[in-house]
């Protein structure tokens, strides 16, 4: 009903709206004396000082999730991280040792091919964590520790909400094991969990590019095609944007990372087509550009999505999305916000049932 809906039209809308709230309820109840606390979930500072490799596992949009938790953990921590799709997982036999941690991330919990490839990991002696949002769901039940995300229910079959707060989940497990395991000292612990803090905040001045994301929404509706293009995490917050597009838009559309354009996607970029390049990451600015500039030479559209320090040419797109400052690390849960807002109104635009897209299910029980 529209009252459950809180005013908005979708329940894909109110969700995106939530999404500060969401990240705060998730992040700061794990935070004190300006420092990552865990409890009753396992991860003892025993445990994260062993490990030796991260499996981090899931379908959808768990499993992009993860996929940027593999190069925040892998940067900050040094520790081999690998982000593997669960029905992949779980019949090529893989490789787990008795020191490596897996992490499972589902928003229902009950995912069969997660579900799957955990009791697998479990079974090899892995010890498992789940980051998971509805409580004493079947994932949250059997993994040896939990790790909730407090998005609250979300009944938009596209994720918005529980998406963010497993990010911050994964930030505040990165956090915590460079701690334990000396990459960083008190201090910078300090300041990442300052950083962590302001995330809801930093969510919030995001949202704020609402009515540009509509009226970009407006222009490009009509496209057969759209390409997401970025580099590092900018290719894993592509990858969702593009599943976000293609979920309720039912627009065909392809992430890539922004250096394999030229090994063959180029080939489909045409007069008008829209490409969508996210640049958050300063070392990676010029390189993103020049792939820009050749989509934009075969006469693609591009909107650009940056942060603001962003000083490089901005005439080589059409629009750009200037995102406030945070930690690099933690871009991708700013880079997504304009993306989820893009799809969303492109998907009003073409009068498609937002909340309940064609073929798609919200928990996937069955293989
Ligand atoms: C379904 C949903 C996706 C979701 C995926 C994993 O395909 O439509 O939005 O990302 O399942 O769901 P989970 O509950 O495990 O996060």
């Amino acid at each position: 009903s529209a009252a459950e809906k809180g005013g908005y039209q979708h329940f894909m809308l109110k969700e995106i709206m939530e999404q500060p709230k969401a990240v705060a309820d998730t992040v700061k109840p794990r935070i004190k004396n300006d420092a990552v606390v865990f409890e009753d979930n396992g991860l003892t500072d025993e445990r994260l000082r062993e490990i030796e490799h991260i499996h981090i596992i899931g379908c959808g949009s768990a499993l992009h999730a993860g996929m940027v938790g593999k190069r925040v953990i892998e940067a900050m921590c040094r520790i081999r991280c690998t982000a593997e799709v669960a029905s992949e997982f779980r019949y090529e036999n893989p490789i787990i040792g008795k020191k490596d941690m897996c992490i499972v991330i589902s928003q229902s919990g009950e995912t069969a091919d997660t579900l799957a490839a955990m009791r697998l990991a479990k079974q090899a002696g892995a010890f498992t964590i789940a980051i998971v949002n509805v409580v004493s769901s079947t994932i949250a039940r059997e993994a040896d520790g939990v790790l909730y995300t407090w998005a609250g229910p979300e009944i938009s079959v596209a994720t918005t909400k529980a998406y963010s707060a497993q990010l911050s989940a994964l930030y505040l497990i990165s956090v915590k094991i460079a701690r334990v395991r000396g990459l960083i000292s008190i201090g910078d612990e300090r300041a990442l969990c300052a950083e962590l803090q302001r995330l809801p905040e930093c969510i919030e001045q995001t949202l704020k590019c609402q009515s540009d994301m509509q009226r970009i929404a407006t222009l490009y509706a009509n496209r057969s095609s759209v390409f997401f293009l970025g580099r590092g995490l900018d290719y894993a917050a592509a990858l969702e944007a593009s599943l976000k597009l293609k979920e309720i838009s039912y627009i065909h559309s392809e992430a890539y990372a922004a250096g394999e354009l030229k090994h063959g996607t180029i080939s489909l970029i045409e007069e008008g087509t829209l490409v969508v390049a996210l640049a958050t990451q300063p070392a990676l600015f010029e390189k993103t550009v020049s792939n820009i500039r050749e989509v934009v030479a075969r006469g693609a559209s591009v909107v650009l999505v940056t942060t603001d320090d962003f000083t490089g040419d901005e005439s080589v797109c059409q629009h750009i999305v200037r995102l406030p400052k945070c930690l690099y690390e933690f871009s991708a849960s700013l880079s997504i916000i304009p993306m989820q807002l893009l799809a969303y109104y492109i998907a009003v635009e073409r009068n498609c049932d937002v909340d309940k897209p064609r073929n798609l299910a919200k928990s996937v029980t069955v293989e």
